[in-house]
């Protein structure tokens, strides 16, 4: 039989249930003072102490407890509670001799009162919760094993994520040099192939222009040098043949003789101007695109007009296209010559076909009273650094959903066969891409369209 104190000398029902109580292996019982001494202890508490009760007696409580203790009572907390008079309960873990393992105890302190109702002393009941500890423990570490798991997922996640969306950048900036080089493949097979033809044609002009050019000027001497010899012929052999007299009379003599200078200066008239177009013709063709060199932007502008002047003519639903040239003195660049005259042509072509778009609606009378223009000008900007080409038209104009977009890729509002969205594209890559210039358009419903290129004249020289 475990030893108790002076319980057993009264025989009574409650107090035979508090010896029974006392007796119990798993609970720690104990009466202290309001001061926390230990008036009493059962057997439990004594050995889980290592102490006889007759030690434990007079201790404070929580000092012997805290011998063994891993966890500490909260003392500021029992010793407030035992000042009150009022019950506390705290859970605290301890280490038992020879054993490795942690064990835990919930510790219940309720006040006693005396006749009086005044708190004399406490009952200490503490019974073993280290399995629902344990239990708590295993839990709490599966929740941080949890966490880290969680953690180490978030932070795949996150790398896989950052993977993708490099793998999505590099997919894109793939996408747009395709897109870039597919531009330029088809800006430089345009302009080969329209190069090429035109050049073709200068060529084939060319040859028969240089007889012309060099014949005209002996023929013009021969017939010089037959007149004289008539004149000559008249005045040694007076002429009274009567048949010579008829044919001279018949031919005009004296107006043939008039006419002929004039007649071989209109001709020499027209070779220069075929010289003049095939100069123009040879400027436009340029495909010297792989190198920058001496450009003079009003020749290039007129070569292209040249190339386009059959689509300006008048026809029978509209009168001419007007163009009207305001060029200011400037420089010669350094540039890509045959790449600019393309985007002068993407320029102007639009501007042709916007007005004829418009000239659908538009009646004859009305449109020869207000007709259509081109207004092409160019000036140095004001530092002269820049040079500005501005190409408007007087046509429809277009509204802000299409002027954002005009520089799309593929982006037209022209009928299928009509147009392929590329002219101002690649229009936008010439300038702003080789030549480091800008290109913006300025526009409104029914106000026609401006486009303005500004070259950095520096810019250029120090690029190419
Ligand atoms: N001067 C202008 N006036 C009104 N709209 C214009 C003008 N210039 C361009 N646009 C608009 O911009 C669109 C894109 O022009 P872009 O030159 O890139 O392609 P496109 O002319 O339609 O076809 P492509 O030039 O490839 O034959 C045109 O379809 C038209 O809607
Ligand atoms: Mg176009």
């Amino acid at each position: 039989m475990p030893q108790t104190s002076s319980l057993d000398s009264c025989i009574d029902f409650p107090l035979i249930v508090g010896q029974s109580l006392a007796d119990r292996e798993d609970l720690h019982m104990a009466l202290i003072d309001r001061s926390g001494r230990l008036l009493w202890a059962n057997q439990v508490f004594c050995m889980d102490n290592n102490q006889s009760c007759e030690m434990l007696i007079g201790q404070k409580f929580f000092k012997v407890l805290s011998q063994n203790a891993q966890h500490l009572p909260q003392q500021t907390y029992i010793r407030e509670q035992l000042i009150k008079g009022e019950s506390f309960k705290f859970e605290f873990a301890y280490q038992q001799e020879g054993n490795l393992t942690q064990s835990w105890l919930l510790m219940d302190g309720q006040p006693i009162s005396n006749s009086e109702g005044i708190v004399s002393q406490y009952t200490l009941l503490a019974t073993d919760i280290t399995l629902r500890k344990q239990s708590e423990l295993e839990l709490h570490q599966a929740k941080r094993l949890l966490e880290q798991t969680n953690q180490a997922l978030d932070v795949r996640v996150q790398e896989r994520t950052a993977e993708l969306f490099q793998e999505k950048e590099r997919a894109e900036q793939a996408f747009h040099e395709l897109q870039h080089i597919q531009l330029q493949l088809i800006q430089s097979e345009k302009m080969s192939a329209l190069g090429n033809l035109v050049a073709g044609v200068a060529h084939e002009i060319n040859n028969p222009l240089g007889f012309l050019a060099g014949n005209l000027r002996p023929a013009k001497n021969y017939i010089q040098d037959l007149f004289g010899l008539i004149n000559l012929y008249q005045e040694k052999y007076p002429i009274t043949d009567p048949d010579i007299c008829a044919e001279t009379e018949a031919i005009d003599l004296e107006y043939l003789r008039e006419d002929f200078p004039k007649l071989i200066s209109s001709m020499q008239e027209g070779v220069n101007r075929l010289e003049h177009i095939s100069t123009s013709l040879r400027i436009f063709s340029r495909t010297d695109s792989d190198r920058p060199v001496s450009f003079n932007i009003h020749q290039g502008l007129d070569s292209t007009l040249l190339i386009l002047k059959h689509r300006l003519l008048a026809n029978e639903i509209r009168p001419e296209i007007e163009v009207v040239k305001a060029y200011s003195d400037l420089p010669t660049i350094k540039c890509y010559a045959g790449q600019l005259n393309q985007v002068f042509l993407n320029l102007l072509a639009n501007a042709i076909d916007a007005l004829e778009e418009s000239q659908q609606e538009g009646r004859f009378e009305t449109l020869k009273a207000n007709p259509h223009r081109i207004k092409i000008c160019t000036k140095l900007s004001e530092n002269g650094q820049r040079v500005l080409i501005s190409i408007a038209d007087n046509g429809p104009g277009m509204t802000e959903e299409v002027k954002a977009r005009i520089f799309d890729q593929s982006f037209t509002t022209k009928e299928v066969g009509k147009g392929t969205g590329l002219g101002l594209a690649i229009a936008r890559q010439i300038i702003v891409e080789k030549h480091r210039g800008t290109l913006y358009c300025d526009s409104q419903v029914g106000q026609g369209a401006e486009f303005v290129i500004e070259l950095n004249l520096n810019g250029i020289e120090s690029e190419c």
